[in-house]
């Protein structure tokens, strides 16, 4: 199985070349971690994890015109050419499919072990430190101001509206980053949120105390 873990690195390595950075190698290799890290500490088929760690972001649908069947499809016909076993191939498109935060806000259709570790995993990984620099990351790439105290936070009430924001990126910590501790599926990935999200309290406190020239 190892060799099965190694050949979908070297291909999801290859198909990232050229990805953005808030979806390139590097938060798939930190979502794989975060995975590991979970599964530690609760029962799971790991090679399915992993292998949907690993393929969860290969062909993201934000930039297919909003097609949520290509990733798994891709995914699919990879782990067939490499030999994976057809219903593990299907449980990791399953995962694919269903694991977006579009997919978490009501249109779900599958549920496993796997899915929620791998879920959590992902969530994890757009809080706490890391979090906060994706979040600042996105936010210069649009543009956006970092912080403007006239412009509050609202409750989004679908991904479109969520995603066409042209909000200042301290919003974001409100409309989705700090609810996300909540949304947590394993009890082993609520505890590593909770001390994501107390340092992502933390660093607001010390944005808003210099923002006002108080420290
Ligand atoms: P996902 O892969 O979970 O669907 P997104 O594509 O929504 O994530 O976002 C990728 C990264 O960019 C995440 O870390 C997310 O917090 C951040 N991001 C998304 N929208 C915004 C925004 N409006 N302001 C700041 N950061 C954002
Ligand atoms: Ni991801």
């Amino acid at each position: 199985m190892q060799h099965t873990i190694d050949l979908t690195v070297a291909f999801v390595q290859d198909r990232l070349k050229f990805a953005e950075s808030g979806h390139d190698w590097w938060h798939i290799q930190r979502v794989w971690n975060n995975t590991k890290l979970i599964l530690q500490s609760e029962q799971a088929d790991n090679i399915v994890c992993e292998l949907a760690a690993l393929l969860h972001d290969i062909a993201d649908s934000k930039f297919h015109d909003g097609d949520e069947t290509i990733g798994p499809r891709v995914a699919g016909e990879f782990l067939a050419s490499i030999g994976v076993d057809k219903l593990m191939v299907e449980h990791v498109q399953q995962i694919i499919l269903n694991m977006s935060f579009k997919a978490s806000l009501g249109e779900i259709s599958f549920h496993s072990k796997e899915l929620e570790i791998v879920q959590d995993a992902d969530r994890l990984d757009a809080i706490g430190a890391i979090g906060i620099a994706r979040a600042f990351n996105y936010g210069g790439y649009k543009n956006r101001e970092i912080y403007n105290p006239s412009i509050k936070p609202i409750k989004h009430q679908n991904k479109e509206e969520y995603k066409n924001t042209s909000a200042p990126t301290i919003n974001h910590f409100y409309e989705k980053l700090l609810l996300l501790k909540d949304k947590m599926n394993t009890a082993t990935a609520k505890g590593l949120a909770e001390q994501r999200h107390a340092f992502m309290e933390k660093y607001l406190q010390q944005f808003y105390a210099e923002w006002e020239g108080k420290c």
